[in-house]
């Protein structure tokens, strides 16, 4: 699978602090993969996710060692606004800096300030609206939107760049259950047309439905990477960093402790779990 975006022995240390945020990591984006960045607070997932975008150093100050390439070029190649038509990044409080007075305008506004053309700028508009489900939306004032609602715009505002991937940064983390579902839903929509989305976020549940693959991050540090399978079920590391693996997952390796006699295979979500237990309510019927 080609690759996007290569990070190469990073770390990265901020101006003041005695301690690195991003300590020797390595790791690709695939083209088309859905890849989940996971980790405790303050383990250095949006520090990475600021390097890529070259907000750091551009905005944020520091030093950094080791190497950040997009499309097989080193990231200090390119202007900030060029990484961005590229890579989408939708960070946290990205809903609290929501500019316009409606919808439409927000998303047309980075559009207009590229100089993008009226007619394409309408068209990339529409497209961006469709892709999040707000067209319905688009003349409100984004004061009277849902929180999961203003976040589809900022994803949207994002998606009008026509990016090859999208990084959501605990984007639903502060938001409602049901606004989440939305956006995680996008998310998976956005992938299944061939977007690449770099997912991060501490709530297994959700990283367990949709990602492919999983980098572990920890204190600065990569402490694991692989399958989303494979890293999920590692009760072990998860317990660790004090995350908490699936529950189905939980419950599963506890029955199997206890001696009930269930496949190798621990179940990371819900269907895998009906997969196990139909396999085996099945068996005992014969
Ligand atoms: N602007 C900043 N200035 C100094 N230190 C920072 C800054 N932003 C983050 N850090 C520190 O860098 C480390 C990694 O933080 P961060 O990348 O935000 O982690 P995460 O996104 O995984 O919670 C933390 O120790 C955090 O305190
Ligand atoms: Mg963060």
């Amino acid at each position: 699978m080609e690759k996007l975006i290569e990070i190469d022995d990073y770390s990265f240390r901020y101006q003041n602090a005695k301690t690195l945020a991003v300590e020797h990591v390595s790791f690709d984006v695939h083209r088309g993969e859905f890849l989940a960045v996971i980790g405790p607070t303050g383990a250095g997932k949006t520090t990475v996710c600021r390097s890529i975008m070259r907000l750091i150093p551009e905005i944020y100050d520091g030093k950094s060692w080791g190497s950040i390439r997009i499309k097989g070029k080193d990231v200090s190649s390119y202007k900030p606004a060029d990484i961005s038509s590229f890579v989408g990044y939708v960070h946290q409080d990205a809903e609290s800096q929501i500019l316009m007075t409606n919808v439409e305008k927000e998303i047309a506004f980075p559009l207009e300030n590229m100089g993008i053309p009226r007619k394409e700028m309408k068209e990339r508009v529409n497209r961006a609206l469709e892709l999040v489900h707000l067209e319905d939306y688009r003349s409100r004032h984004p004061y009277y939107l849902s929180g999961g609602q203003r976040q589809r715009v900022v994803l949207a505002t994002a998606l009008a760049m026509d990016p090859e991937v999208l990084i959501l940064d605990e984007s639903v983390s502060e938001i409602d259950p049901l606004g989440a579902e939305e956006i995680t839903t996008v998310a998976k929509e956005l992938n299944a047309i061939g977007k690449t989305i770099v997912f991060i976020e501490h709530n297994m549940e959700e990283v367990a439905k949709f990602a492919d693959q999983i980098v572990v991050l920890d204190q600065g540090k990569l402490v694991a990477q692989g399958t989303t399978r494979g890293v999920l079920s590692d009760m072990e590391l998860l317990r660790r960093l004090d995350m908490f693996p699936p529950e189905v997952t939980q419950l599963f390796s506890e029955l199997k402790k206890r001696g009930v006699p269930l496949p190798d295979e621990i179940p990371i979500n819900l269907e895998d779990a009906q997969r196990q237990l139909a396999r085996l309510l099945g068996k005992g019927s014969e």
